[in-house]
């Protein structure tokens, strides 16, 4: 199979929905350029607009007018959050803020994931959750006026970190969160660019928010986790190679292009000028010989997301990849751990499950059967790649999810193969 082409894959979905909440939390009108409209986001753009807050409908060069958080109106509805994590944990952390009561609900997948996380920190603060069933959604966020925390997470985790520094900013009220490694650090970089005094020692992240926040004016870099599943299919093509120009960088995002390099992938990153406090630049990817390598706890954080991709790629590589150190993919859109391994298995690869993770030992063997994504757009994706590959033959049993993040990938996937 040859490859070619250059693709600006869609804007960042983390830095998509920061954009709309900062945006809401600013006085004056902020603009914001290549917004990514997925399904995620749109819950975002919906939420807000319950809050009162008037978000146009996404569009590529967007305008939203904003009068700060005090502008943030008891919604009439249910803040319906879809298959939204980032969306319901930064905005419960808005919301904390407030003198109302929300509730929030979510899809099948999004209900069963865990909450407590924002709530015990948020609860420290002085706002109220209430849960009807265990840890997950439906639950009622009880706004208070908030004082200031320190607070140390469990795991990394940038949306239980960024609930903690929007509370802070809604409320006006300094905090501090130490997380046990670096998690994405989109929230602090664009808080830092709107006025906000932000101070990163270490895992240790300080925000004191200014009285008003400034406007937004920002165009959102291409997302790095959609762009690893066009580098994928590239490395495991047999020719040709492929360009994907204005990617977002962020240390704590590329992992997945780090481990590629680390498997002995033909991989190029190219930086260029930083754009709005981000790094941005251009991935060249080429067909390449991948051998196993073995992904640490250390290494999770900044490729959290593409671990599904990875072991994917690993079941094409020579050797056996161990991934360890991820149970959190165990609370992701599905039960990453379980899904990835049931599916490889079920294609004919052997892997091995482990608690927190998974051991994936690579093959040229003909990949064939059902892939069953629990509608999670990553799963639906990694394997995507896979049966893109000439010789396999893969179903997929959902691929519509791919809307959550990433709307036109199969469009962009097959874009790519001209041969
Ligand atoms: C995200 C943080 C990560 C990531 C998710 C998006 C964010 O989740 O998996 O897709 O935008 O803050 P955790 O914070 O739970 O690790």
């Amino acid at each position: 199979m040859k490859v070619a082409g250059v693709v600006r894959v869609p804007g960042d979905k983390s830095i998509s929905h920061r954009a709309l909440m900062l945006a809401a939390l600013a006085q004056g009108t902020s603009r914001v350029r290549e917004i990514l409209p997925s399904a995620d986001v749109q819950s975002t753009a919906a939420v807000l607009r319950a809050l009162g807050v008037r978000i146009p409908p996404l569009s590529p060069d967007m305008t939203i007018v904003a009068d700060g958080p005090g502008a943030l109106r008891a919604p009439t509805q249910d803040l319906d959050c879809g298959n939204s994590g980032t969306t319901t944990r930064l905005m419960a952390g808005i919301v904390a803020a407030r003198p109302f009561a929300a509730r929030f609900v979510g899809d099948a997948s999004l209900s069963r994931r865990p909450m407590q996380r924002i709530a015990r920190p948020l609860e420290a603060m002085g706002a109220r959750f209430t849960f009807e069933r265990g840890d997950g959604l439906p639950m009622v966020v009880h706004g208070a006026q908030l004082k200031p925390i320190r607070w140390t997470t469990e795991t990394a985790s940038a949306q239980v970190k960024s609930a903690i520094l929007l509370a802070g900013t809604a409320a006006g009220v300094p905090v501090t969160v130490t997380e046990p490694a670096r998690s994405r650090d989109h929230t602090e970089r664009m808080l830092a660019a709107l006025g906000a005094t932000v101070e990163v020692l270490g895992t240790m992240v300080r925000l004191e928010p200014p009285e008003r926040l400034a406007p937004l004016d920002m165009t959102v870099p291409a997302d790095p986790s959609s762009a690893a599943f066009i580098a994928a299919l590239a490395v495991l093509a047999r020719d040709g190679g492929v360009t994907l120009p204005d990617v977002c960088l962020n240390p704590t995002r590329i992992g997945f292009f780090r481990a590629l390099q680390h498997m002995g992938a033909r991989l190029e990153i190219q930086p260029g000028p930083k754009q709005g406090g981000e790094d941005v630049g251009i991935i060249f990817a080429w067909p390449s010989d991948l051998a196993a390598i073995t992904v640490r706890a250390g290494d999770v954080p900044a490729i959290i997301d593409e671990l599904p991709l990875l072991a994917c790629v690993a079941s094409r590589a020579t050797g056996a990849t161990h991934i360890r150190g991820a149970a959190e993919l165990r609370v992701k859109e599905s039960d990453r751990i379980a899904a990835v391994v049931a599916n490889l298995r079920a294609l004919g690869v052997e892997v091995e499950e482990h608690p927190d993770g998974m051991t994936i030992t690579g093959s040229d063997a003909p990949l064939r059967g059902t892939v069953h994504t629990h509608g999670d757009h990553r799963l639906a994706m990694a394997f995507g790649v896979l049966a893109a590959l000439p010789g396999n033959e893969i179903e997929i049993d959902d691929t519509a999810c791919v809307s959550v993040s990433y709307p036109g990938f199969w469009t962009d996937l097959r874009g790519v193969i001209v041969a």
